[in-house]
C-alpha cells in the first residue's frame, strides 16, 4: 500500500523540482499538491482532514494524479484549472480557462463589509465590473443579501463561467454583457468592484508561464497597465452615488496610476492577507479630479 503522506511528499517533491510558480490561489508547492493529490482521489479539499494521511491512496486514483502532475509540471497548467475549482474567502468556484483564475485582493475588503471606506452601513446596488467569473461579485453577494449584485464582463466565456457560479451557489445576481461600466445608469451605484486587465506591457512580456493559459483579454492592460482605467474612472464618476466609491485593483501599475493627475487621489489600501495595488476611489475625488481636468482642457483649448 502506498499512503497518502508518501503521495503527497512525492507530489510536492515533483512540484519543487519541477519549480512551478505559484501565482493562482495558492502559497506553496505544499498547498498545491495537497490540492492536486485530493481532487484526484476525488476527495474534498475542505472536508479532508489530516487523518487521512496514513490510509491508502487508492490504486485507481494514481494514473489521474499521474497526469495531474503533467499538467502542472510540465505544461505549467494552474492548479485551479486542473482540479476545476478556486477557493476565494470562504467561498469555492467552478474555475477553467474561460476566465481568470479568482486571486483578487479585493476579497478583503469585500468581506469586512467594505469598512471602514463605505459610509452607507448598507450598499444598495454592488456592480462587479470585469467580472470575470464571478468571485467577487458573488462574495459580495454572500456578504450583502440584500443588495442588488450585477455582474458584467464583454468576454461571453468569461460571462458564461459567472453564470454556472451563480447558479452552483444559487444566488440572485444580474449578469451583463458589456464594456466597462457603459451600460450602467447614471447615479445608480453604491459600490463598484473592479479588477480590470491591467498588466503593463513589460510584465506582460515577463509573465510566468502559468499566466499564459489565462484569457490574454484578462491580463494586458497596454503599454502602462492603464488602457481600460481611463475609461473605467470617467464612468465611475458618472456613475456613483454620492458617497459611493469604486474599489479599483491595479497591481503593479500602481505608480502609473498615481501619475495620472496631481488632482486624482486614490487612497491605497493596506492589505492584511496580502497583495497590493488596490486603490479606494470615491465620488467626491473622481468629481474633483473631474472638474480639475475639465477646467484644465477648456483653458488649453481641448
Ligand atoms: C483581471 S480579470 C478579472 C476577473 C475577475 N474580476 C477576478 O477578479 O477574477 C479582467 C476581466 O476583464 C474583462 N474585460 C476585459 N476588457 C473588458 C471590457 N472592455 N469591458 C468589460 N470587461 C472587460 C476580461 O474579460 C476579464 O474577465
Amino acid at each position: 500500500m502506498t499512503s497518502f503522506r508518501e503521495i503527497l511528499i512525492a507530489t510536492e517533491d515533483a512540484l519543487v523540482e519541477a519549480n512551478i510558480y505559484c501565482g493562482h490561489g495558492f502559497d506553496s508547492a505544499h498547498d498545491e499538491a495537497v490540492a492536486l493529490v485530493l481532487a484526484a482521489a476525488n476527495l474534498s479539499l475542505t472536508e479532508t482532514g489530516s487523518e487521512i494521511l496514513d490510509e491508502s491512496f487508492p490504486n485507481e486514483a494514481e494514473s489521474t494524479l499521474e497526469q495531474y502532475v503533467q499538467r502542472r509540471c510540465q505544461d505549467r497548467e494552474p492548479t485551479a484549472y486542473i482540479v476545476g475549482e478556486a477557493y476565494f474567502g470562504p467561498l469555492s468556484f467552478i474555475c477553467d480557462r474561460r476566465a481568470l483564475v479568482p486571486r483578487s485582493p479585493i476579497a478583503e475588503l469585500v468581506e469586512k463589509g467594505f469598512d471602514p471606506w463605505l459610509t452607507s452601513a448598507s450598499p444598495e446596488v454592488i456592480v462587479d465590473v470585469c467580472c470575470g467569473g464571478g468571485s467577487l461579485g458573488l462574495l459580495a453577494n454572500a456578504v450583502f443579501p440584500e443588495a442588488l449584485v450585477v455582474l458584467s464582463d464583454l468576454d461571453r466565456s468569461a460571462l458564461s463561467l459567472a453564470a454556472d457560479n451563480r447558479q452552483l451557489h444559487d444566488a440572485s445576481v444580474g449578469l451583463i454583457r458589456g464594456d466597462l461600466l457603459s451600460w450602467l445608469a447614471d447615479e445608480s451605484t453604491d459600490v463598484i468592484l473592479a479588477n480590470p486587465p491591467y498588466v503593463d506591457a513589460e510584465d506582460m512580456a515577463a509573465l510566468p508561464p502559468e499566466y499564459l493559459h489565462e484569457p490574454q483579454l484578462a491580463l494586458d492592460g497596454g503599454a502602462d497597465g492603464l488602457d481600460l482605467v481611463h475609461s473605467l474612472l470617467i464612468d465611475a464618476e458618472r456613475t456613483l452615488k454620492q458617497g459611493g466609491i469604486m474599489i479599483l485593483e491595479v497591481g503593479n501599475s500602481l505608480e502609473a496610476l498615481d501619475a495620472i493627475s496631481a488632482h486624482l487621489s486614490p487612497v491605497w489600501v493596506e492589505l492584511a492577507y496580502g497583495g497590493h495595488g488596490v486603490a479606494i476611489l470615491t465620488k467626491t475625488d473622481l468629481s474633483i479630479w473631474r472638474g480639475m481636468t475639465d477646467n484644465l482642457g477648456s483653458r488649453v483649448g481641448v
